[in-house]
């Protein structure tokens, strides 16, 4: 159920492209005229091969980079610092090792010089959300990766941000660990509708996360394909096996690949 899905665009980007200047004094350009709107309660994924710019989007989109072209927006306002309505969640998951689990999901309300107690009964009720009640006072050292990373998640909904950022937030973990999660992940973005730009490398990964799935070129970027997961919600382990999922990933493959084949070769 993701009650919370309209039609309205939270996040829109508009025409965007990246240059870097890089240190030999080179332009390198990232990401070129990209027009993407994710509606409310969207899950969107973003697929695309090693160095197409799916960072640096992530990144255009939380206010952290500004665009070289074009304009992001969120709830209709021009984003041109980092924003409050979106978090980040990083591959790695970036805890503090001298601060338990509960202190590391206050961090950033401290780092903002906000008054955390009252965000206490929160981050524990986020701790059980995440399936890790009874580990809240435990350090990062006595969790597994898994559980590192749903601190991380927990970390970043601790004050209810609008948007959520997650740039391959599984990527560093073994696959059954990484499936648990995934379905996890599933189950509670049902429940509460949050809106989130999702990158990762596994296409059957996005296609049973999301409302969308997005495919960019090879750098400089440019959306390849914007397809629709036409599959009903809740969505089970059942889901691999449905034609659906099967004929989605295919789709998303195609696409990947036969970019793949284009890519001109560096001489
Ligand atoms: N700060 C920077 N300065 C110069 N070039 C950069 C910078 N950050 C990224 N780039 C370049 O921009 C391109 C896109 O990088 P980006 O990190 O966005 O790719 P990505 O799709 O996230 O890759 P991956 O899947 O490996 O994480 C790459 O060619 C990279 O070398
Ligand atoms: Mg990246």
């Amino acid at each position: 159920m993701t009650g919370a899905r309209t039609s309205e665009p939270l996040i829109s980007l508009e025409g965007v492209s990246k240059s870097y200047g890089t240190s030999d004094g080179r332009a390198v350009e990232a990401v070129a005229e990209v027009s993407l709107r994710v509606r409310r309660g969207e899950f969107v994924s973003i697929v695309g091969r090693s160095g197409c710019g799916k960072t640096t989007l992530l990144r255009m989109i939380a206010g952290l980079l500004p665009p070289t072209k074009g304009s992001v927006a969120i709830g209709g306002r021009t984003v041109t610092s980092p924003t409050n309505e979106a978090r980040l969640v990083y591959q790695k998951p970036l805890l503090m090792p001298w601060r338990n689990s509960l202190e590391n999901i206050l961090l950033p309300l401290e780092l903002k010089g906000r008054d955390t107690k009252p965000y206490e009964k929160r981050a524990a009720e986020l701790m059980a959300e995440m399936k890790l009640a009874g580990f809240e006072r435990m350090y990062p050292k006595e969790l597994s990766g898994g559980m590192q990373q749903r601190v991380s998640l927990a970390r970043a909904l601790i004050d209810d941000p609008q948007i959520l950022l997650m740039d391959e937030p599984f990527g560093s973990l073994d696959e059954l660990t990484r499936e648990e999660l995934e379905f996890d992940l599933v189950q509670w973005i049902e429940v509460v509708g949050k809106t989130a730009v999702f990158v990762t490398h596994s296409v059957p990964e996005a296609v049973l996360l999301s409302d969308r799935v997005v495919v960019l070129s090879p750098r400089p970027s440019t959306v390849e394909l914007d397809l629709e997961i036409d599959i009903p919600r809740p969505r089970h382990p059942s889901v691999w096996s449905d034609k659906r999922f099967v004929d989605a990933c295919q789709a998303v493959r195609t696409s990947l690949g036969m970019k793949l084949h284009e890519e001109p070769r560096d001489s």
